[in-house]
């Protein structure tokens, strides 16, 4: 089972992918959103960062709660409550569970009540879904991350701002999959998630 450590070690590596990744992500929404995917996350994951420097947690419900806070207050966009769930609803997990699966699953439950969307409608979601499954079939891996992500080019969006382009949504990849792509990677290389 994951350490706190490893937790804490993943969460602020993906706290340093985010930003490097920035203009990746801006260019992603430009095609199919309004092109501040980037910008927003970047925002999110440096008040993150600074908390999480700032602090010392001996129990994942707090540290997830911290996160979930933090993204939820910094993060303008769709993105900033989506994933403000995620971690809040794995910090109530957390108080009950501390296997991965169970909480990847459950940031996965937060996105799709927060969103209201399901699997099939282009969002960060088509990444969540088909790993949570592999999680549960002990059938992750780095292979299956980039799938989900480069599975989300040929949806067509029917939830958030690419929906407006309708048909048009279609061909492009989704910047919010690619985003929880490399949260997913993160997790994996800390040894959180296992391959
Ligand atoms: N209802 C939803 N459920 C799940 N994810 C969503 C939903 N709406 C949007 N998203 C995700 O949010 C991403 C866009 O985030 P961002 O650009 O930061 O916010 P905004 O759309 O407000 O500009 C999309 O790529 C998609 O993955
Ligand atoms: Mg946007």
């Amino acid at each position: 089972m994951a350490t706190i450590e490893q937790w804490l070690e993943a969460l602020l590596h993906f706290c340093e992918e985010i930003p490097q990744h920035k203009d990746q992500l801006n260019q992603l929404d430009s095609a199919i959103g309004d092109g501040d995917h980037g910008s927003n996350m970047t925002r999110g994951v440096q008040a993150v960062k600074d908390k999480l420097d700032t602090s010392s947690y001996s129990e994942l419900t707090d540290l997830f709660k911290d996160i979930g806070m933090t993204l939820v207050s910094k993060v303008g966009g769709a993105s900033g409550p989506l994933y403000g769930s995620a971690f809040i609803s794995m910090a109530k997990t957390a108080t009950e569970s501390s296997d991965p699966t169970a909480l990847m699953a459950a940031g996965l439950e937060g996105i799709k009540k927060r969103g209201r969307a399901e699997p099939g409608e282009k969002t960060m979601i088509d990444v969540w879904q088909p790993l949570v499954d592999k999680l549960h079939a002990g059938q992750l891996t780095q292979e299956a991350v980039s799938e989900a992500f480069q599975n989300t080019k040929e949806m067509k969006a029917s939830k958030g701002r690419a929906s407006y382009l309708g048909d048009r949504s279609i061909g492009h990849l989704d910047p919010g999959a690619q985003s929880s792509a490399y949260l997913f990677d993160c997790l994996m290389k800390a040894g959180v998630l296992n391959e």
